[in-house]
């Protein structure tokens, strides 16, 4: 039987966001009320923000990473497409944001140091992978975050839109949202997790 999944690799992955990024102001406008949501209901990640650092791993157009520079003293992102990286520089300089930079880099392989920043994190973006990718990806990011990964991606709770837009993009949504997050937190060694819904969006936060 034919299988009605859809998905990408990354290649394809990539190609897609490069394409995407002329048309991601629509999702711009629809993600960005959430993550202000989530940044205001996580008051503990944010506690002495000002003198610390943070990585923004696929950060798309840099819609959270810009959120995150008003708050830490300095944030990076990273994100596979150039033409999201692109964007997330036009945007950066329109919103005259001067402690955030960008540059390509690719969540499966990154190359920064352990223990180079903070705090790391991850919106809408691991859900596109293979739960034991996800795992790795996991792993990798809390080896290079001194403190903690937070994840942010989509709510429990299936939805017949997301589901299609999520077809489109080829990822492994219908697996997301069924995965065990707190059994991952103890196979990378996370000492604290904390799992939370705001804004119908799924917040993760694997602490060291
Ligand atoms: C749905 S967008 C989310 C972007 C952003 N974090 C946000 O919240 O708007 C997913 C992003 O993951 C990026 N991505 C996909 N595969 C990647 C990889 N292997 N390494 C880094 N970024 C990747 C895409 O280019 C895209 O920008």
């Amino acid at each position: 039987m034919p299988s009605l999944m859809h998905r990408r690799s990354h290649h394809s992955m990539k190609r897609f966001y490069d394409w995407v990024h002329r048309y991601y102001g629509s999702i711009e406008e629809s993600i960005g009320p959430a993550l202000d949501s989530i940044i205001e209901g996580m008051p503990s990640v944010f506690a002495d923000a000002g003198s610390k650092t943070a990585l923004d791993y696929a950060c798309g157009s840099g819609l959270l990473t810009l959120k995150l520079a008003r708050r830490f003293s300095v944030v990076d992102g990273r994100d596979a497409s150039t033409g999201m990286i692109g964007r997330a520089m036009e945007r950066a300089n329109a919103l005259s944001v001067f402690n955030a930079s960008f540059r390509a880099g690719d969540i499966m392989e990154p190359d920064e140091a352990p223990g180079s920043y903070d705090i790391v994190f991850v919106s809408f973006a691991l859900h596109l992978f293979h739960p034991d990718v996800e795992r790795e990806i996991l792993r990798k990011l809390f080896a290079i975050a001194t403190e903690a990964v937070v994840v942010i991606d989509h709510g429990r709770r299936w939805s017949a839109k997301t589901a299609l837009i999520e077809w489109i993009e080829g990822s492994y949504y219908d697996r997301f949202i069924t995965l065990d997050f707190n059994a991952m937190a103890n196979e990378i060694g996370a000492s604290r997790f904390v799992e939370t819904e705001i804004a119908d969006s799924l917040v993760l936060e694997f602490c060291k």
